[in-house]
């Protein structure tokens, strides 16, 4: 039975001595624990999946089968991140599965924020199913659990999860990093030669994008939010924002408004930035933004950005906002 109470006297994880001790340790109990035997992975190229994968690809190599499911609310250039470092670099056995037709399809004409969450958790589950299903021999099952998620699974946050596996799966559970906190997690990916952009990468909810494309997702407006939040985080590394806020991102409701372009009608979309600092994401506030950044952002987005005609800025805390829109 896995431990899941973190020891009193547990060090805090903060340098990369301490992280190699953890990962010898680890390597350690995950042989111990697996065998000979297969594990299967869902790798959605966030840090604590990350952080595992590549744990497990030192212990145990090629017994672990990654599966990445591209929903099609990927930011840009996410999934193909996850294959070039996992499959190219690491040499993982990988498994990746396009099924953004299969989300955006079942997600057609939904606009209702709960409706949308539990179609994009369900179907994940239903194409992850599906990939496991095909295989043969896997006994284990590895999950990115860190510690909060354990102390906070009392309910509050149940919403948030993408949701439990499907009846009938009977896996065992290899959890590494499960007593650890999100920034002893980094400080493992960082030792275990991750790169920076994956290892401080911003939290991502797991409905992706499809919780920023409010309303009905069509594909022209989320194609329009993926190049546009690609802007906006594009900027905030080149002004150091990046690393100031804690999170960040794009929003495009389903309205348009009038514009002008090129000297004729042009409507188009409001391109909304969210950029809030928090520590536990309970409440948040609102990150003070230069106005030559905002108008930077501003010019970019509505130049090479096809159907956003104005760009706003959210000055809303939480509460009484919640972070995402839906
Ligand atoms: P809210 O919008 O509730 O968000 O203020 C708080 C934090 O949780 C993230 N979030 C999610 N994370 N699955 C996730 O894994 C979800 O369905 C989800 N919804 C919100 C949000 O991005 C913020 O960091």
């Amino acid at each position: 039975m896995l431990c899941n109470k973190r020891p009193d006297d547990m060090a805090r994880i903060n340098n990369e001595a301490l992280a190699n001790a953890f990962i010898d340790e680890q390597i350690k109990e995950i042989r111990e624990q697996v065998g000979d035997k297969k594990v299967l992975l869902a790798l959605s190229g966030g840090v604590d999946s990350s952080v595992v994968a590549a744990l497990l690809i030192k212990a145990i190599g090629k017994q672990l089968v990654c599966v990445h499911v591209n929903h099609g609310l990927m930011r840009k250039g996410e999934s193909e991140q996850v294959i070039e470092v996992f499959q190219n670099q690491l040499d993982a056995n990988l498994i990746y599965v396009d099924a953004t037709d299969r989300f955006l399809d079942k997600l057609a004409g939904v606009d209702e924020p709960e409706k949308k969450r539990k179609i994009i958790g369900g179907e994940f589950i239903e194409v992850f199913n599906e990939e496991a299903c095909k295989l043969e021999g896997i006994e284990f099952l590895a999950q990115g659990t860190i510690y909060p998620d354990i102390l906070e699974s009392d309910g509050v946050k149940a919403h948030h999860n993408v949701g439990g596996l499907p009846e009938g799966m009977h896996f065992e559970l290899v959890e590494p990093v499960r007593l650890l906190y999100k920034d002893e997690v980094r400080v493992v990916g960082k030792a275990l030669g991750l790169p920076d952009d994956m290892v401080y990468r911003q939290p991502f909810p797991g409905p992706g994008l499809g919780v920023r494309c409010l309303g009905a997702i069509t594909r022209d407006r989320l194609h329009a939010l993926r190049e546009a939040d690609a802007i906006l985080r594009d900027e905030f590394d080149k002004c150091g924002l990046a690393a100031k806020v804690w999170q960040y991102f794009i929003a495009v409701p389903d309205f348009k408004s009038v514009g002008v372009k090129d000297g004729k009608r042009y409507e188009g979309w409001p391109a909304i930035i969210r950029a809030v600092n928090t520590t536990d994401a309970m409440s948040a506030t609102i990150e003070e933004i230069p106005y030559d950044v905002l108008h930077k952002i501003t010019d970019r987005i509505t130049a090479e950005v096809d159907g956003i005609n104005r760009v706003l800025f959210d000055l809303t805390p939480k509460p009484i906002g919640t972070i995402e829109w839906e």
